[in-house]
């Protein structure tokens, strides 16, 4: 959606690292980028030009005095059509290049010469990356504001163990996404809950739901696009946190309760997208509890309602809370509107709950109810946030 008809010029430079610009390639198309690879003289050194330009769907620029007549284009046509320059991997060499304002191949001209933002993401070997020059470098591309994505701690390929690995292919997109995303929530401090909550029955058994914390992951991170600072208060989860978030994992809806009734002074919205157990055992057994009776009756008792809490000492603040239900989906998500003192509830079903994909309702205090189709969970995410801004104006 963010990416989707944007002119991205993906620069790849000569490291080991340089095959993940594939994988790079490839996630951009996906969301329907139009990447323009250029490649310095030693990117060639490790990966094909063919393999990048088949998977760009695009030929590779790759020499500043080239005059191919069937697809001429100039670096100065190339600098302006870019939304982005993704710089993916960049090495020592070309960072200290774009530092000093060295211009003498293509890539680096294109970006002396562009408005559009730049993210670098370094790869490098440790010792280099420590460098004081390197260091250095880096420093000033930031306060010049260029965004800079890793590197990351892990095995080498020189054999070393630490600081210079490519980041994460995934972040180097979601980097790309954050630089082209409004920046709508800037100001807001956003408290999002995710995922289930466990309730322990023994020590290795315990009360849970399907709720994987897709959802209010990609709400936690769409958030973080949009400027907002955010909290994610999460349950068991197998995702990986978002980057650059107040991430704190919890177990017990009593343990979300506690860390959530935290953050709600200082938050201005609060959506809590997390499927949190309403029933806890009154009582966890100490020892694992032995099959040596025929039935076994767990008694439980009812769990604080965090989200109605919030509702009773709302203030200021902007509620979102979830529905999930299996039928009169409209009617009860307005009664839980209403109960809980929210701004707007989103009603799912639990066809969404372990899924890449949800349906949903979005109904807010005045009762305007929109219809959803099914959609991608980062784009469900977009949807909500763009509803909190207009209802905020
Ligand atoms: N919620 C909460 N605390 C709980 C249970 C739920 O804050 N103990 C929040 C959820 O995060 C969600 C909203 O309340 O945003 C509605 O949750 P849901 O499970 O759909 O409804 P309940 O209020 O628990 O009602 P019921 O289970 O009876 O449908």
């Amino acid at each position: 959606m963010i990416l989707k008809d944007k002119n991205i010029i993906l620069g790849v430079t000569g490291a080991i690292s340089a095959y993940k610009s594939l994988e790079i390639t490839r996630l951009l198309v996906k969301e329907d980028a139009r990447v323009f690879p250029v490649m310095t003289g030693s990117a060639r050194e490790f990966i094909t030009p063919l393999s990048l330009s088949t998977l760009a769907r695009c030929r590779v620029f790759n020499d500043l005095f080239e005059h191919d007549m069937e697809s001429r284009i100039s670096h100065i046509e190339l600098a302006e059509k870019a939304d982005l320059v993704i710089i993916a991997p960049a090495t020592a060499n070309f960072i200290g290049k774009l530092s000093a304002g060295l211009a003498d191949d293509l890539l680096s001209t294109i970006i002396l010469a562009t408005r559009a933002p730049v993210v670098v993401a370094p790869s490098m070997n440790s010792r280099m990356y420590e460098n004081p020059v390197v260091s250095e470098n880096i420093k000033r591309l930031k306060g010049l504001g260029f965004n800079f994505v890793g590197p990351e701690y892990g095995e080498l390929a020189c054999g070393y163990e630490g600081k210079g690995r490519l980041a994460d292919v995934e972040d180097i997109v979601e980097a790309a996404r954050e630089c082209l995303s409004k920046k709508d929530f800037l100001g807001e401090k956003v408290l999002v809950t995710a995922g289930p909550t466990r309730e322990a029955i023994d020590p290795v058994r315990f009360v849970s739901n399907a709720s994987s914390g897709r959802m209010g992951y990609a709400i936690a991170r769409a958030c973080k696009r949009r400027g907002a600072e955010v909290v994610l208060v999460s349950g068991p989860s197998y995702l990986t946190p978002p980057k650059d978030v107040t991430f704190v994992k919890v177990q017990s809806a009593e343990e979300m309760a506690d860390v959530a009734i935290r953050y709600y002074p200082q938050s201005t919205v609060v959506i809590m997208a997390a499927a949190i157990a309403d029933y806890r055992p009154i009582k966890a057994h100490p020892a694992k509890v032995k099959k040596d009776s025929k039935f076994l009756t767990v008694e439980m008792e009812r769990t604080m309602d965090i989200l109605k809490e919030m509702g009773e000492k709302k203030k200021g603040r902007f509620l979102v809370g979830f529905a999930l239900e299996t039928e009169e989906m409209e009617e009860n998500a307005k009664r839980k509107l209403r109960e809980k003192n929210l701004d707007l509830v989103i009603a799912n079903s639990p066809g969404g709950l372990d899924s890449e994909v949800n349906q949903v309702i979005i109904i807010d205090r005045y009762d305007n109810v929109e219809f959803l189709p099914p959609l991608k969970k980062d784009e469900v995410a977009e949807k909500i946030l763009d509803r909190i801004i207009a209802m905020k104006k």
